[in-house]
């Protein structure tokens, strides 16, 4: 409101009418839901994700385009740029979302989580703890994998996106982070890195870029049902009853968030991290 009382918040459909936006890893997920939400508020959007065929659905369902990479790859990062130039020659909004949890692929999964809803129920009860193993059995790869993908994938896209947004004078990059960045979790040390390097990364380039007017923030999410989080199940009625809203987010929730941050309703944003989170974690 100006000191008259006039509104001068942009109207809701239109926040980001006329800007490009790549949101990687939006084939599903949070990704899909900023998306949608991005394209409800004008915007022009380039879905990434590892595989072209569910990057090219989700763009098809939502009116975009789909770009395959993997984005812990610097050559195919660097690949994926020149294609969406050829797509459109600038790049407003960047949101480095593509991650992963560590349990993909992991036929152990299950047990896994099944020993740390066992190790929590044990803490609650005041029993012994069994001994949690996951950073002693962690093997290079894995570790490699899960920084790899979430702070070099977000260093790779940045770098890329940069090269469009400092000549072009302006811009606007979110990088995907967590509550687990700033909140440790036993089980979890290679995601609580990455997500800790990604939020020092994104105010160290918010630092460096605000003269050219891109503004860099991160988004910290508490727990958000998703596919990712599936394989919690065990574990989401102690997560729920841990969360002071008695409930796990949707992806709608953090969608909205991205949108703010993306518009001009936050052009005194910098360097900042934005946590929906249902009250899990609380700060500042
Ligand atoms: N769901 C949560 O509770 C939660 C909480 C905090 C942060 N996050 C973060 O939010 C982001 C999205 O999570 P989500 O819950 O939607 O997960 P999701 O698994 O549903 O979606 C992640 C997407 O990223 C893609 N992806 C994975 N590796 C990739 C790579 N190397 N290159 C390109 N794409 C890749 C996947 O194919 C998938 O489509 C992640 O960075 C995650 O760490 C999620």
């Amino acid at each position: 409101m100006t000191a008259t009382g006039e509104s001068t918040a942009t109207a809701t459909g239109q926040r980001l009418q006329g800007k490009v936006a790549l949101i990687t890893g939006a084939a599903r997920g949070l990704g899909r839901a900023i998306a949608q939400r991005f394209v409800d508020e004008g915007a022009e959007v380039i879905i990434n994700d590892l595989n072209l065929a569910p990057a090219r659905q989700t763009a098809g369902e939502l009116g975009g385009h789909g770009l395959a990479c993997d984005v812990s790859n610097s050559a195919s990062v660097a690949a994926m740029f020149a294609q969406l130039q050829d797509i459109t020659p600038r790049l407003d909004i960047l949101v480095n979302n593509a991650g992963i949890s560590g349990l993909e692929g992991d036929n152990t999964a299950q047990q896994r989580v099944q020993d740390m809803v066992d190790r929590l129920e044990q803490a609650a009860a005041g029993e012994p703890v069994e001994t949690d193993t996951t950073t002693m059995e962690l093997t290079d790869d894995e570790w490699h994998r899960m920084i790899g993908v979430h702070m070099n994938g977000t260093f790779f896209c940045c770098r890329e996106a940069l090269k469009i947004m400092n000549p072009q004078n302006g811009g606007n990059i979110i990088n995907m982070g967590s509550i687990m960045g700033t909140f440790g979790r036993g089980g979890g040390t290679s995601y609580c890195a990455a997500k800790a390097g990604i939020l020092g990364f994104t105010r160290a380039l918010a630092h460096e870029v605000v003269t050219r007017n891109i503004r860099v923030n991160a988004i910290a999410p508490g727990w958000i049902h998703t596919d990712m989080t599936d394989p919690l199940a065990p574990m989401h009625p102690m997560l729920k009853a841990a969360t002071p809203m008695g409930r796990l987010g949707d992806p709608d929730d953090i969608a909205w968030a991205a949108v703010y941050l993306a518009s001009d309703e936050a052009k005194f944003m910098t360097g900042q991290t934005l946590s929906p989170n249902g009250g899990w974690y609380m700060s500042q």
